[in-house]
């Protein structure tokens, strides 16, 4: 037998990158590859790549750099890149950086098997096509192979809604739904492998409609309501959200299904109607917070999540102030902020840009107050009871780190506590970055 052959990704960019790593992992596992953490016992190296602002995408090529000692060293190292700059610049990183011997792009994952073994018998190898079939279906996994406690699925993939300054729609494609029981049978399969908490993933993950093995089509609140019967599976979350796509029945899931977690990430980007209007965004800042208010009634103790952008072009301080109103009067538990980057080929990135100054003293004044938010309602934690899914031991001897309903990252030291338990924990403390408790009862 042969020893297998060693394959180190690094990730970058949003959680289905996470996921596609994951399953881009087990399809080459077919292949002999099993995975290392150390680039320099690769033979093949895997870099899969974001696109979403001018810094991520730029890192690639350095990264790229770096390897150079590596494949002189080792002639048959085989290099890879793969997602959203594999897909928007393909050709160009062939180009740009020769020691690359495989591109492929979000849609051709099901191909890499045969690219990999194009790119072994010293082809170079790009394949950035959007093909019909279902990728995932013919990706292969491994059943059988255990888990850790928490699993990230990807149920849709891909945008239909251009907003003026995201890459999405051109390197994912447009929206595209996985049928509802093959969705299932692969959550079915990851608890079978210790998965206690899903993650369904998509860019709108709840424009979500897919063929339901009924014939009908499925909405995102179906799909959980037939996930919530999954025996063993104890918690579900879903992301990304946009407004305009949380119907009244996903909102009426939050009240009924217990195992839904009350956290939900609400990107609105900004405050500012006019500036909504020309990142068409398709809602208003009221309407948004009227949203909010009918999500809160159906389950009161949520936490909110968001993502804001500042400095989009034409944006005046006036807009801005707008954002932070509105960020005051949502309160929200965790947010992500950024400089608006201009991203090729989108409509914002032609217009009048906000003087780089500006925008930077924006983003600041915007992450204080946002950090202020963030800890006030981590520091209401305290003191309250909340059920904790441990994920993995701690740096402290004893210590298991875990998350609680609302996403916080919570420490515990008990040796009672166990990876893929769920325990109610009295919270104790709250650190910058995260809560200290004790098990309870
Ligand atoms: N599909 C998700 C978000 C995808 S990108 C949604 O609709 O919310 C994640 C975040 O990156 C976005 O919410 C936005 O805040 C940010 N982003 C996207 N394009 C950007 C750009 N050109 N410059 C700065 N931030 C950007
Ligand atoms: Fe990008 Fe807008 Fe689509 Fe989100 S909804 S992926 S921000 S175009
Ligand atoms: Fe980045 Fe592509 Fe995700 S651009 S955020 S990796 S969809």
């Amino acid at each position: 037998m042969t020893a297998p052959k060693k394959l180190f990704i690094k990730t970058y960019g949003c959680q289905m990158n996470v996921y596609d790593s994951e399953r881009m992992a087990e399809a080459l596992g077919g292949r002999g590859y099993v995975q290392t953490d150390r680039p320099e016992e690769a033979d093949m190296i895997l870099l899969n790549t974001c696109h979403i602002r001018e810094k991520a995408a730029e890192k690639v090529y350095s990264e790229l750099g770096r390897f150079k000692g590596l494949k002189a060293a080792r002639p048959d190292l085989k290099i890879a890149v793969a997602g959203c700059v594999a897909q928007a610049e393909g050709e160009e990183i062939m180009r740009r950086q020769p020691l690359v011997d495989l591109v492929v792009g979000p849609q051709s994952y099901h191909r890499l098997p045969d690219l990999e073994a194009r790119a072994r018998a010293g082809e170079k190898a790009l394949d950035t096509d959007f093909p019909a079939e279902d990728k995932f279906e013919r990706l292969g996994s491994r059943p059988g192979v255990s888990r850790g406690p928490t699993a990230f699925l990807t149920v849709q993939e891909g945008c239909d809604k251009f907003c003026a300054f995201c890459v999405v729609p051109y390197t994912r494609g447009a929206e595209v739904s996985r049928p509802g029981g093959r969705i299932l049978a692969e959550a079915r399969d990851l608890v079978a492998r210790g998965v206690r908490e899903i993650t369904l993933l998509g860019q709108n993950v709840n424009a979500y409609h897919g063929a339901g093995p009924d014939g009908g089509d499925w909405s995102l609140a179906r799909l959980i309501r037939e996930m919530h019967r999954i025996d063993g599976l104890a918690r579900i979350r879903f992301t990304t959200s946009h407004p305009n796509d949380m119907t009244d029945d996903l909102i009426a899931a939050f009240a009924e299904c217990d195992r839904l977690m009350p956290y939900l990430h609400l990107p609105v980007q900004s405050g500012s109607d006019r500036i909504l209007k020309r990142m068409n965004r398709g809602h208003t800042a009221e309407g948004y917070l009227r949203l909010v208010e009918r999500i809160r009634a159906a389950r009161p103790d949520i936490l909110l999540s968001g993502d804001f952008i500042v400095g989009f072009p034409e944006e005046t301080e006036a807009d801005f102030q707008a954002t932070l109103d509105l960020i005051e009067a949502v309160g929200y538990g965790q947010a992500y902020s950024f400089r608006y980057s201009p991203r090729p080929g989108t409509p914002a990135a032609e217009r009048e840009q906000v003087a780089p100054d500006e925008a930077a003293d924006r983003l600041q004044r915007l992450q204080a107050l946002i950090t202020r938010q963030q800890r006030a309602v981590q520091d209401a934690m305290v003191g309250r009871e909340v059920g904790v899914l441990f994920e993995r031991p701690g740096r402290l001897p004893g210590q298991m780190v875990g998350k609680s309903e609302y996403l916080h990252a919570v420490h515990v030291r008990d040796e009672r506590a166990r990876t893929g338990d769920i325990a109610r924990v009295r919270i104790t403390e709250s650190g910058p970055n995260s809560l200290s408790g004790e098990l309870a009862g």
